[in-house]
């Protein structure tokens, strides 16, 4: 795993976007996972500044969401499909039709989950998974006690997690959904490359056990050790509770220029 501790916000967001440029350089029709939540929004916004330079273009990728509440209506501002048009497809110039998420209004929500499986599979797979972790080591949606060989499914929130999401419904708990669908952790890890990013101190205990703690469905996170190829990039507050800084720093700092993103 590589670690990368920056001295901001600003930072997590120019070296994530870095990697996604250097995707897409590589390969123009590449296929991005994007997570929701606030860690990423500055990535996204540094993207779309890059899309306004000329210097890429998303016109031919595609993106696949983690995840999205059940029993929101169809176009309410907070279904993670309205919420990734807002933070990300509306900023970059990837076409709409190719950002695709898990369907929370089916009937069928079994049905919704396999197809939502088969459909990642069809597109070739992710090449880069951006995501961030919960304040309880949660990604995407998979909250402790998650199986580590979970695919996509419905899973019922934490009351944590929906307290901290209740701040994008007006502050109102019983706003937040209960249940959502997710990818699951073994559907996240077949991401060819993973980097999460997070910022803050609250999100420093989550960033120790996702890096440094045990492999455990106590803390999904930790399911990234298993990945040979996953970017942490954090601030020195959301990097506060590693125990090896000085050694991730050393790395980065004489990383050689021939291994690039
Ligand atoms: C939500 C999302 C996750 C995200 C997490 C953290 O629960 N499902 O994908 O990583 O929130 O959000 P934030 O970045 O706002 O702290």
């Amino acid at each position: 795993m590589q670690v990368v501790i920056t001295e901001s916000a600003d930072e997590v967001a120019d070296l994530s976007a870095d990697a996604i440029e250097a995707l897409l350089h590589r390969k123009p029709d590449a296929i991005l996972g994007v997570a929701t939540g606030s860690s990423p929004v500055g990535t996204y916004d540094e993207l779309g500044r890059r899309v306004a330079a000329g210097k890429i273009s998303l016109a031919r990728a595609s993106a696949f969401m983690l995840d999205e509440y059940v029993g929101l209506p169809a176009g309410h501002r907070e279904s993670y499909r309205s919420v990734i048009q807002q933070i990300f497809a509306g900023k970059v110039d990837i076409d709409p039709d190719r950002v695709h998420g898990p369907d929370g209004a089916s009937a069928d929500i079994p049905s919704a989950c396999t197809a939502y499986e088969q459909a990642i599979v069809e597109a070739g797979g992710i090449d880069l998974q951006l995501l961030g972790v919960g304040s309880d080591g949660h990604i995407a949606f998979n909250e402790p006690s998650s199986s580590l060989g979970s695919r996509t499914r419905i899973k019922t929130l934490t009351r944590q997690t929906r307290l901290d999401n209740s701040r994008f419904f007006g502050g109102d708990l019983d706003a937040v959904p209960t249940h959502c669908l997710t990818q699951g952790i073994a559907t996240i890890l077949e991401a060819r490359r993973i980097v999460l990013v997070a910022t803050g101190r609250s999100k420093a205990e989550a960033i120790h056990h996702t890096v440094e703690g045990a492999l455990s469905a106590m803390w999904p996170g930790s399911a990234l050790q298993l990945h040979p190829d996953v970017t942490v990039i954090l601030d020195t507050a959301a990097g506060s509770r590693l125990q090896l800084v000085d050694y991730y720093r050393e790395v980065w700092n004489n990383k050689p220029s021939w291994q690039g993103w």
